[in-house]
């Protein structure tokens, strides 16, 4: 029984609760301790007494540095890992011209399994343990994702790609075909081990409204699946959608008439939202997945994340990688600081952190089961060095002579300077992975 107990000493921080809502959101422990058992989180307390409590169990010592659940990337495309920082052009040209072209290549069963590696891979080396993702049409896509993740034990929520226009020959499926793959992928994937299935119409423009119904009939029909799409992220997206859809009076009815907003619905982006559309997301309980750096990579626009918080609307943040420039949390983290910088509001890292964690495990309806350390979740965790390069171990040895080293502080100067560089180690269900 002990052999299975496991003892990471280290500074223990995680959210117990929404930041937004109460004041004592979150537990930080320094020199604290996480105890594990078979996976999942037994407990956390002050090193010396769990010490003392499990006298002979396993111990390793990350004293000094940060333990924190693992971060959560609610949206990226894994089929975008190759593609980067391509140079130039708004949303629908930088589809035709950049990304589709990098999704053609999924076909083929073996360039999907070495991508899904390598994305996997630069998800744990920059401490994500989870993640909302985005493959391509082809089933192999989703296959090949499932199977890495299922190898690394990655709790992982994806799902085919659904368009029948607007898109390459070799990118497009139909209502029959569509429908039919999505069946077989759920009932292979869905539940099993840690994965979830996404139902994923890419977005208005390239679904036709009959694709759309389908997807929404999907859901209905497997109820603990989720949704994933996008909606509002850039202007001519919009006009476009809405000289498509000419009967609806918005680009979310779109997706309201074909059943797809929901409680299990997560939308990428939602820059351009109006008033009416925000209070419909927030009554169906639908999630906004907020994803800074692809909006100011692609100028897409300025999401107003108060204003969303104002509307009751539960929001996450997110890499969108490849349109995304980094595939780093804690980079989002700042550039989604420094959005609502420039909208007068001044947000606090412990709502960019629980958006990356437990606020996104909460959204998603799992937070029994990962974002946070609370007993029974499963040990999925981090060690972080807040402090690895020479800027930020001046600024931390300036704090603490200015007795202003507080976790506050800490996380913030993470957010800002932090990267890659600062995670040391990622856990999944207790086993190193990175
Ligand atoms: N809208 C539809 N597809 C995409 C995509 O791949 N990336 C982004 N950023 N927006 C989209
Ligand atoms: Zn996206």
């Amino acid at each position: 029984m002990q052999e299975k107990h496991h003892l990471f000493k280290g500074d223990i921080f995680h959210f117990t609760k929404s930041p937004l809502e109460y004041k004592d959101s979150y537990e930080f422990i320094p020199n604290g301790a996480l105890v594990i058992a078979d996976g999942k989180v037994l407990e956390t307390g002050v090193y010396a007494s769990l010490k003392s409590k499990y006298a002979s169990i396993r111990e390793t010592d990350y004293s000094g540095q940060l333990l924190m659940p693992g971060l959560i990337d609610a949206h990226v495309h894994y089929a975008q890992t190759e593609m980067l920082g391509m140079y130039g052009k708004q949303l629908l040209d930088w589809l035709n011209d950049y990304t589709f072209p990098a999704e053609l290549q999924f076909n083929a069963a073996d360039h999907a399994t070495r991508i899904a590696r390598s994305f996997i891979e630069e998800l744990l080396r920059n401490g994500t343990t989870s993640c909302v993702a985005y493959p391509t049409v082809h089933t192999n896509s989703v296959n090949a994702l499932f199977q890495v993740a299922s190898e690394y034990n990655m709790r992982l929520i994806t799902g085919k790609i659904l368009m029948d226009r607007n898109a390459p020959e070799g990118l497009t499926d139909n209502v029959e075909t569509g429908e039919k793959a999505c069946r077989e992928l759920i009932e292979k994937w869905h539940g099993s081990g840690r994965n979830s299935y996404a139902i994923t119409p890419r977005f208005a423009l390239t679904s036709t409204p009959e694709q759309l119904r389908m997807a929404g009939r999907l859901h209905a029909l497997y109820p603990d699946t989720y949704i994933q799409t996008h909606l509002s992220e850039n202007r001519n997206e919009i006009a476009s959608t809405l000289a498509l859809y000419p009967g609806c009076s918005d680009y979310l009815e779109v997706y309201e008439r074909a059943g797809l907003i929901t409680d299990r619905t997560l939308l990428g982006h939602g820059v351009h939202l109006s008033d009416s559309e925000l209070k419909r997301i927030a009554a169906a309980k639908a999630i906004i997945a907020h994803c800074p750096t692809s909006n100011l990579f692609l100028g897409s626009g300025l999401f107003e994340m108060k204003r969303a918080n104002n509307m009751g609307i539960q929001t996450v943040l997110a890499t969108d990688v490849g349109a995304g420039t980094s595939f780093s949390m804690l980079k989002t983290m700042a550039e989604s600081y420094k959005i609502q910088q420039t909208t007068g509001y001044s947000m606090s890292v412990l709502e960019t952190l629980y958006k990356s964690t437990l606020g996104t495990a909460k959204a998603l309806n799992m937070a029994d089961k990962t974002g946070s350390f609370l007993p029974g979740t499963e040990a999925d965790f981090i060690v972080v060095n807040s402090a690895t390069t020479p800027t930020q171990q001046l600024r931390r040895d300036y704090l603490v002579r200015s007795g202003k080293w507080t976790i506050e502080n800490q996380l913030f100067g993470l957010q800002t300077l932090g990267d890659d560089r600062n995670i040391s180690a990622t856990y999944l269900m207790g086993k190193k992975v990175w």
